[in-house]
C-alpha cells in the first residue's frame, strides 16, 4: 500500500525545532517521495483526530483505529491504517521514543534488508491533534481491567508524532484470520556450548519454565522452536507442527477438514520465503553472539530482527487464496549502549544455568524430562545429556543469586531457587500426558483440561 502525500489545512510547522527539519530532509533521502505540499512529504493529523479502539499493545508500544474528522480532505489517505504510539508509565509522561530516529532506522536499515516483506509504515504529525493521546489514555483507563495484567496501568506518552502503519487486519473478517508469532532467533545463537540440547529460544523458554513456573502459560513443547520454521522437508515431525506458531488456531476448528486444511495452512506460512529471508539477515547481522559482539551499529539491528513480528492472514476455507499478506513488523530500534550488558548477562545465564544443555530435571527428589521440543534436541537424540541436570529447590528468602552449580560425579547439577510447588505440580501433569500438546492439536480442545 502506498499512502501520498495529499492535500491538508494545517500547514503551520512552527512548532518542528531546526534540528527536526534537518533530520526529516534527511529522511526523505530514503524514502523519495512528492514533497511539493509541505516540504517534507510527511502526513498530518489533523485537528479532530480520535482513536476509536485498542487494537493491541505490546510492552513498549500501543496500536489503535482512529478517525479523522468526517468530510476532512485527509480522510481518504488514512484508510486501513492504524497508528502506533510508545508508552510511558504514567499519563501526561512525554514519550522518551524518538519517532523520527526509528523512522529513519525502519527506512534505512531494516526495510532494504528485508525484500519486501514489511507492514508499511509512515510518520505522520501529530501535534494538531491535541485530543489524539489524551483521549488514548482516556480510553486505555476505561479499559484497563480488561488489559493483560503486565499492561495495566501504563499509558500513551505525549507526542507531536506517531507511526502510520498498514492494518494488518483481515478486512473480509469472515474469510480470514489473523495470526501473529515472533520467528525470533531462527538460528543457533553463537555462543551456545558445543553440548547444547536447544537451540537460543527454545533455552530462554525452558528459563522461564524453570524459574518463573506459571500454570496459565503453554508448555515450552507448545512454542515455538524457531530452527524448525522455513525447513519444509518433506519429513512430519512432532517437533515442527505448524500449530507451533498459531496454537489458537487449532482450537478454532470446527472439523478435522478444517483442523487438516489450517494445518496445511500454517505450513506455509511456516515455510514462506520471508522466514528463510529473516534468517539469513540475521546470520549475516551477527555472527559473534551477544558475548562477543562489539558495539557495532549491526548489533541492534541483529537484536531488533530477533524481536519483531511476523503477521499473516489464514484463510478459514479452502476456497480461498492464502496464507495472504504474510509480512513483518515491529522493529524497533535497541540502544546497544544500553542494552549490551542486558544482552550479555542473558545468554551468560542461560549457558552457565544449563538451560541450553540440561536433558533432565531434579525437583523434590523425582528425575524429570524437561517438557521441552526443539530441533536440537531432536537431532542429539532422546536421552542426550542425562548427566547435566537443573536441580530445582524452594525458593529460600535470603539467599541470594538463583545459580549454584554443583559437580557431581559426572555431568553438572545447576541449582535454581523457584515456587517449587507449582513447577512440581507442571512436571507431574506433563508427566502423566494431562498438559496436551501442540502436536496433537486435539488436546487442546478436550473440554476437560
Ligand atoms: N500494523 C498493524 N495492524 C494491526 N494490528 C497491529 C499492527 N501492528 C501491531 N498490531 C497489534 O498491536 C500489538 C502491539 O504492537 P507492537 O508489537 O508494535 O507492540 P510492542 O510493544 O512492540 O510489542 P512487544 O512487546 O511484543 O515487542 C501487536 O501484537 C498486534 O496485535
Ligand atoms: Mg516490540
Ligand atoms: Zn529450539
Amino acid at each position: 500500500m502506498a499512502l501520498t502525500n495529499g492535500h491538508h489545512d494545517e500547514c503551520d510547522d512552527s512548532w518542528i525545532s531546526p534540528q527536526d527539519l534537518e533530520r526529516l530532509k534527511d529522511i526523505s533521502r530514503y524514502e523519495p517521495r512528492d514533497t511539493a505540499v509541505d516540504g517534507q512529504g510527511i502526513l498530518t493529523l489533523p485537528p479532530g483526530t480520535l482513536p476509536t479502539r485498542l487494537v493491541g499493545e505490546g510492552a513498549a508500544n500501543a496500536v489503535f483505529e482512529f478517525s479523522v474528522p468526517q468530510g476532512h480532505p485527509s480522510q481518504g489517505l488514512f484508510k486501513r491504517t492504524v497508528l502506533r504510539v510508545a508508552k510511558v508509565k504514567r499519563p501526561g509522561e512525554h514519550a522518551s521514543f524518538d519517532y523520527i530516529a526509528q523512522h529513519k532506522y525502519f527506512l534505512r536499515d531494516i526495510r532494504p534488508r528485508l525484500g519486501g516483506y514489511t507492514v508499511h509504515q509512515e510518520l505522520v504529525k501529530a501535534h494538531h491533534a491535541k485530543q489524539l493521546v489524551p483521549e488514548m489514555n482516556e480510553m486505555l483507563k476505561r479499559i484497563d481491567g480488561q488489559r493483560r495484567k503486565k499492561f495495566r496501568g501504563s499509558f500513551v506518552g505525549n507526542t507531536d508524532w506517531a507511526l502510520l502503519l498498514e492494518d494488518v487486519r483481515p478486512q473480509e473478517s469472515d474469510d480470514y484470520v489473523l495470526i501473529e508469532f515472533k520467528p525470533k532467533w531462527l538460528l543457533q545463537s553463537p555462543n551456545a556450548p558445543p553440548n547444547a540440547i536447544r537451540c537460543r529460544q527454545c533455552a530462554s523458554v525452558f528459563r522461564t519454565f524453570v524459574t518463573k513456573p506459571d500454570l496459565s502459560s503453554p508448555l515450552p513443547s507448545q512454542t515455538l522452536c524457531p530452527l524448525t520454521l522455513g525447513r519444509s522437508d518433506g519429513g512430519h515431525y512432532d517437533f515442527s507442527s505448524p500449530f507451533r506458531i498459531a496454537p489458537a488456531l487449532a482450537a478454532q476448528a470446527t472439523s478435522s477438514a478444517q483442523l487438516s486444511y489450517f494445518e496445511h495452512a500454517l505450513d506455509r506460512v511456516a515455510n514462506h520465503p520471508v522466514i528463510r529471508k529473516l534468517r539469513t539477515v540475521q546470520a549475516e547481522l551477527d555472527k559473534h553472539g551477544p558475548l562477543r559482539a562489539e558495539l557495532s551499529p549491526l548489533l541492534p539491528q541483529a537484536m531488533t530482527l530477533r524481536d519483531c513480528t511476523c503477521f499473516a492472514q489464514i484463510p478459514l476455507s479452502p476456497g480461498r487464496k492464502g496464507p495472504a499478506n504474510v509480512a513483518l513488523c515491529d522493529f524497533d530500534w535497541k540502544n546497544p549502549e544500553r542494552k549490551l550488558e542486558h544482552w550479555r548477562s542473558r545468554e551468560s545465564q542461560l549457558i552457565n544455568g544449563g538451560f541450553y544443555t540440561a536433558g533432565r530435571i531434579l525437583c523434590n527428589g523425582k528425575y524429570y524430562t524437561p517438557p521441552t521440543l526443539c530441533l536440537v534436541e531432536h537431532e542429539a537424540g532422546k536421552g542426550s545429556n542425562s548427566g547435566e541436570v537443573i536441580h530445582a529447590v524452594r525458593e529460600a528468602s535470603g539467599e541470594a543469586g538463583d545459580i549454584l552449580p554443583k559437580k557431581p560425579d559426572s555431568g553438572t547439577m545447576y541449582t535454581h531457587q523457584t515456587d517449587i510447588e507449582i513447577l512440581l505440580q507442571r512436571l507431574e501433569r506433563n508427566e502423566q500426558g494431562r498438559e496436551g500438546s501442540v502436536t496433537d492439536p486435539n488436546s487442546l480442545k478436550d473440554p476437560t483440561r
